[in-house]
This record gives C-alpha cells, sequence and structure tokens, in this order.
C-alpha cells in the first residue's frame, strides 16, 4: 500500500504526520487520557515498549513541556466550545478535528516540576529531550536493575528490587511482530504484559497507575482478575485510533495497592512465596483470591468455586469503556483526501526494525506481492 492510499485508509497515521507524532499510537493514548485523566499528578512515568517512541513524545509534551492534549485539552476545548456558544467574541474555537489544542503564548504553557520519565525497548529509540531512554528486553530480568538504577541514578542499590523514589505511572504498548496465529500472537503479548506488571510492580508507589496493551483472547478474563488483585480498578479501554475489527485493547489499572506482604522480588516475579494473602482492600476477610506457586514452578491462582457461597464468588467483569470523543476519526474508516495535498513522510522511520533484512532479502530476490522471483539468493 502506497503512502498516499495508507493517508486514505488511515486517518491516524496521516494526523499524525501532520501533528508530527513519531507513531499514530500517539491518538491511543491521548484518547484513553480523556477517558480517564490519566497525567493527574503525574510527574514519575515508566513508558515501557516504547519505540519509535509517540507515547514518550505524548508524555514529553504533557509533563516536560506542559502543553494542553488529552483530557486537558479536551476539557479546554469543552470551555471554548461553551464561551462561543454564549457569544463570547473573544474566543475563536479552534478548527479541526483531533486537531491538538496548540498554546499560543508560553504563558498557557504549565510544565510540571521533577519530571522524571524512563522509556524502554528493544529497539533503539533516537532521543527525546528529557527522557531517558534505555534499549533492553522489558521480558528479561537483566531490565529490572537497569531500570531501578535509570530512575534512581543517584542512589541505586544493587541488589535492592524496588526503587525509592517510586513513579506514579507505568505505561506498556508492547507488541510482538504478529504472526497472524492468533493463540501464538496472543501467548506472546501475555508474555509481554506479565514482563510489564512484574516491571510495574517493582517501581509503582501505592496508589500508581498501570496501562498496557493487551489482546483480547478468549482467556483475558483470568488476566482482568490478576490484576484486580493488585489494583483497586481495572477498565478496558478501547480508543477509537484502535481499530474495532483489531483485538487490540488496553487495561487501565488505577489504585496499586500491593497485597499485605508482597515484595518485589526478582527471584520470583510476581509473586511473594507460596502464596500471596488477599488483599483486605480489595477481598475484604476473604481468604480467595490467592496465588500458589507449585513445585513444578507453575503459579496457580485460586479465585473460588461456583459452588462456595456468593459472598466467596469473586468473579468479577471488567467494565469496557470505548474512549475519545464521539467526533474523533473512525480507525476503520477511508477519508476523502483534497486534491491538492501532498504526502508527508513518517515523522521518524524506524532506526533498525526487525523486520528490515527481510525486506533486503525480499527487494533483492525481486520484489514483493507476486513478484518475488523464486528463493532467496544463498548468499543473503
Ligand atoms: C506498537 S510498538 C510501540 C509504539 C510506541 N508506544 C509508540 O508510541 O511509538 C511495540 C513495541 O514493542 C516493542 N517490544 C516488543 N517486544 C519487546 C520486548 N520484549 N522488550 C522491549 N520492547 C519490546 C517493539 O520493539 C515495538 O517497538
Amino acid at each position: 500500500m502506497g503512502k498516499s492510499s495508507k493517508d486514505k485508509r488511515d486517518a491516524y497515521y496521516r494526523l499524525a504526520k501532520e501533528q508530527g507524532w513519531r507513531a499514530r499510537s500517539a491518538f491511543k493514548l491521548l484518547q484513553i487520557d480523556e477517558e480517564f485523566n490519566l497525567f493527574e499528578d503525574v510527574t514519575r512515568v515508566v513508558d515501557l515498549c516504547a519505540a519509535p517512541g509517540s507515547w514518550s513524545q505524548v508524555l514529553s509534551r504533557i509533563l516536560i513541556k506542559g502543553e494542553k492534549f488529552g483530557r486537558a485539552g479536551w476539557e479546554e476545548k469543552k470551555e471554548q466550545d461553551r464561551r462561543y456558544v454564549y457569544g463570547d467574541d473573544s474566543i475563536k474555537v479552534k478548527e479541526g478535528i483531533g486537531a491538538p489544542l496548540k498554546p499560543d503564548t508560553k504563558e498557557q504553557l504549565n510544565p510540571k516540576k521533577d519530571v522524571k520519565i524512563v522509556a524502554i525497548d528493544l529497539q533503539p529509540m533516537s532521543p527525546l529531550e528529557g527522557i531517558t531512554t534505555l534499549r533492553a528486553d522489558i521480558t528479561h530480568p537483566s531490565t529490572i536493575p537497569l531500570l531501578l538504577q535509570a530512575l534512581d541514578p543517584e542512589s541505586f542499590d544493587p541488589v535492592a528490587t524496588s526503587v525509592s523514589h517510586p513513579v506514579d505511572l507505568v505505561i506498556s504498548d508492547g507488541a510482538p511482530d504478529v504472526t497472524g496465529l492468533h493463540d501464538l500472537d496472543i501467548y506472546v503479548q501475555g508474555q509481554l504484559i506479565w514482563a510489564a506488571l512484574n516491571l510495574a510492580l517493582c517501581v509503582l508507589k501505592p496508589g500508581g497507575k498501570f496501562v498496557a496493551k493487551i489482546f483480547r483472547g478468549k482467556d483475558v478474563d483470568l488476566l482482568y482478575a490478576q490484576l484486580k488483585l493488585v489494583f483497586k480498578r481495572v477498565r478496558v479501554a478501547k480508543p477509537r485510533s484502535s481499530r474495532a475489527s483489531s483485538i487490540e485493547a488496553f487495561v487501565v489499572c488505577e489504585g496499586f495497592c500491593p497485597p499485605k506482604g508482597f515484595k518485589a522480588s526478582l527471584d520470583n516475579p510476581l509473586g511473594a512465596g507460596s502464596k500471596l494473602p488477599p488483599n483486605p482492600e480489595t477481598s475484604g476477610e476473604r481468604t480467595k483470591p490467592y496465588r500458589r506457586v507449585r513445585e513444578d514452578g507453575i503459579t496457580e491462582l485460586e479465585l473460588g468455586s461456583e459452588d462456595e457461597e456468593p459472598e466467596d464468588d469473586i468473579r468479577w467483569i471488567a467494565p469496557f469503556l470505548s474512549c475519545g470523543d464521539l467526533s474523533a476519526y473512525d480507525a476503520d474508516a477511508s477519508y476523502h483526501l483534497p486534491k491538492d495535498r501532498t504526502s508527508l513522510d513518517p515523522v521518524q522511520p524506524p532506526t533498525a526494525p526487525p523486520y528490515k533484512r527481510a525486506l533486503e532479502m525480499r527487494k533483492a530476490a525481486g520484489g514483493a506481492y507476486g513478484k518475488t522471483k523464486g528463493v532467496f539468493p544463498e548468499s543473503l
């Protein structure tokens, strides 16, 4: 698909280039923020699986530069619309669906103090001012100390498993290179969520938030229940910029409340010994749910059974919210483009994508889409 037809078929791809975002994913985070007000009282953030860096750009522009996007921008636009409707001539309503509200003057910027943002990805990521970027695999245990050191460079203790200055928010947009084999893709995605949650447990402060991409496979309810063990509120968000046809969604977990006795551990990630006691905040006096690590290393989660008393029944459905203003573009629709419009190049082409070599091999073999001449040359 050419750049121009992609512009037409994917409004967010085009908007991202026009508004200077490195990826269309930026709109997903902004639309989640519109619904959940993610950045209120937030100054320390970890952005996992961050390349090429559009979520980090959102963090930088909202927290470091103090621009108004997402929830804050939405509230300001509503206020402007209201004043316009009531005839306040000093208000010029800013045009364009999805267009960000650019601050007109420096006085309108509201940067936060002591902002700390650490971004991690397997792939190299072009630097962003004020953001510490690490190239690492979030599923590898060696990444935890790297992250702890990046968060607390002055007081880093190599044997510690938590930070002295914990973070307010962990976000993860991690996705494997999808194979099209749904079960396999969901499984690998599941590994990324577990790794992201394990990192979050080591660095989040009580009351902190965790936002992560999920694939809604058939067992996703188990994940919601597991997240509910450590967060007061767990909701599922589907931003308008995420295609309705995709199984992708985002868990938005608020009010981090680690169960009593829980200690983040590098040796036993996501668990604290053989049995995790119930969290009184979320489960009252119940003896369930709890986590048990079997001798063979498999973790079992005891959620209670259907024939137990109703008060022991902790079946629970995560609320599902569609987010993004109704006037926002529909990610599954095609839009007409003005005739005199030129297609822009992406803001930040991938630095070293894993598929780069495959593309080179395909090019050398004669091209794609049925034009490939025979097998790849051995020399490649
Ligand atoms: C959808 S992209 C993230 C886009 C990013 N949020 C943005 O706004 O630009 C998914 C990213 O997950 C990263 N990723 C996949 N597996 C990973 C792993 N095990 N450790 C770190 N990053 C990983 C990929 O390299 C890729 O950059």
